[in-house]
């Protein structure tokens, strides 16, 4: 090629074997948390829990010159996760970093808002506009019992002071017999009255330590059909970046209007539309959630990589992204965990 033409980054860098486009990276910025959520590392099975020292994580350097990468290849949007991405050190200088970079349209952050309060404000004025907040039950002695610590008001002010600084908010609500199946009602007559979306994500077997099981599990359709007394679900158009959650607007008697989102993995997978690459804390480019196949990039970058080397294993791990996964399959032949790897490090 003629040294004086600028590299052509084609968009087809990104498309998989199943002629989907990768554009969207979610990085988990750590596997610590400042919470003990039941369904990702119990309080009870802490011994489990094997988390990563400093050094195994990928600095915040690490981390730029792979996001540089990756948005050369044509990716856009990126996800923060963890663990809690919060609590690492130095997290805002990060991602003030990070929205220095061209071509990175949105950075969107998902967080337990136990640290937001304080945060926000910063979260603000370093561009990122989009919360995708953990909340899975209103009621504080609850929480305490779900997440192990008793942070439902810090949570809450941390909601509420995003919300004023003009945040989108989404809310997560992992579904789970038992625990906060009462709620859900609640829940849509939160997303009627305030103007956060509210999605409920099927409780999914993913990680050693989880307390998955078959009893806990709700199906969303199930879920649906609990909101008939609270307003009527309407389906609205499908958004590219509303990923997997199919997004409803309810409608409540007195008229009032709230957007409420199903996140169904197990009962209907959506595969066949997702955009996602996972880089785990661990420095591990990971290319479907629910598959454990992984490639190492850590180890690659810390032996001499060049980007180009780099480019290539993000190209590889697309090409190998899997069609789907077989969660429900899996389900049928043993009753535990399939899937093994650790949320927190996966980054959800
Ligand atoms: N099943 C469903 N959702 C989960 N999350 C974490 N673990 C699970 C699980 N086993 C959710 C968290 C968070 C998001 C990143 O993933 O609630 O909102
Ligand atoms: Fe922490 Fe999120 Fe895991 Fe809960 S689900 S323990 S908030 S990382």
């Amino acid at each position: 090629m003629n040294k004086c033409m600028p590299a052509i980054e084609t968009k087809s860098d990104l498309t998989d074997s199943f002629s989907r486009t990768i554009s969207y990276l979610r990085l988990s910025l750590t596997d610590r948390c400042n919470l003990r959520c039941v369904y990702c590392m119990p309080e009870d099975r802490e011994e489990g829990l094997q988390l990563l020292a400093h050094d195994d994580l990928l600095s915040y350097e690490e981390l730029l010159r792979i996001v540089n990468v990756a948005v050369k290849m044509g990716m856009n949007k990126l996800r923060l996760t963890g663990g809690e991405p919060l609590v690492r050190k130095g997290v805002m200088a990060f991602i003030r970093s990070l929205s220095e970079i061209k071509g990175l349209e949105e950075i969107r952050l998902t967080t337990n808002g136990v640290l937001l309060e304080e945060k926000a404000a910063g979260l603000y004025a370093s561009g990122i506009r989009k919360l995708n907040i953990s909340l899975d039950t209103m009621r504080p002695e609850r929480f305490r019992k779900i997440t192990g610590m008793d942070m439902f008001q810090k949570v809450w002010q941390g909601i509420e002071a995003a919300e004023k600084l003009g945040f989108a908010i989404k809310l997560n609500v992992v579904a789970m017999n038992g625990f906060n199946d009462d709620e859900f009602i609640d829940f849509a007559r939160l997303a009627l009255h305030r103007n956060y979306q509210v999605r409920f994500i099927e409780f999914m077997p993913v990680g050693k330590n989880s307390t998955w099981d078959k009893r806990y599990y709700i199906a969303s359709e199930k879920l649906q059909e609990m909101f008939s007394e609270v307003g009527t679900l309407d389906p609205l158009p499908g958004r590219r970046m509303d990923g997997p959650a199919k997004v409803y607007q309810i409608t409540g008697s007195d008229g009032s209007t709230g957007s409420i989102g199903f996140i169904s993995p197990i009962s209907h997978h959506f595969c066949d539309t997702c955009n996602r690459l996972r880089l785990t804390s661990a420095g591990r480019l990971r290319a479907c959630l629910l598959h454990d196949r992984e490639a190492d990039l850590k180890t690659m970058l810390r032996s001499g990589a060049t980007d180009d080397d780099v480019r290539s294993l993000i190209r590889q791990t697309i090409l190998d992204k899997p069609k789907g996964h077989t969660l429900v399959e899996d389900l049928k032949s043993s009753d535990k965990h399939p899937c093994g790897g650790q949320m927190s490090r996966i980054g959800g």
